[in-house]
């Protein structure tokens, strides 16, 4: 961790930047209080601004997640084209609602704003893929295929 935050000077302007590779870093995807305590001390701040300055963000956690983070997007375009199937169909495949993760750790499903593709509505995005027009038929494809490929590594 000591060698990620060197990576950087010292200095509050790269604050975000540190919480965004330490949660990289992470493999389960999230910011610990030892992380946020550690990017505190490097800069000179207390836990609780830099706990505070995180949470203000979404795209933070502070709770363990997925392997695989699953966001789908809930902005008015996809909503319109059949979002609300998708998250439906996911919350059935996966057993969990938004927010939650799967028993075995392998996903974690999220909802988001528009991911910039409503040409391709109803979107996701699984970590850093982008997945459009989707349908049920195509998530069953779509996680089925990414379960084989997790139990092969
Ligand atoms: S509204 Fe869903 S990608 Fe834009």
């Amino acid at each position: 961790m000591q060698r990620l935050l060197e990576r950087y000077p010292p200095a509050r302007e790269h604050l975000l930047e540190m919480l965004h590779d330490l949660q990289d870093q992470n493999p389960q995807h999230y910011l610990s209080d030892d992380a946020m305590a550690a990017v505190a001390s490097y800069l000179g701040l207390t836990l609780s601004d830099v706990k505070g300055t995180a949470s203000f963000y979404s795209m933070f956690s502070f709770a363990p997640r997925g392997r695989h983070i699953i966001r789908i997007c809930a902005s008015p375009p996809c909503q319109l084209l059949g979002a609300t199937t998708i998250q439906a169909k996911l919350r059935e495949k996966l057993h969990v609602a938004v927010g939650e993760t799967t028993a075995d750790g392998a996903f974690t499903l999220e909802t988001t704003s528009c991911l910039g593709v409503c040409g391709v509505a109803p979107a996701m995005m699984i970590d850093d893929e982008v997945y459009g027009n989707l349908t049920p038929e195509r998530i069953e494809v779509i996680i089925d295929k990414m379960r084989r490929e997790d139990e092969a590594s």
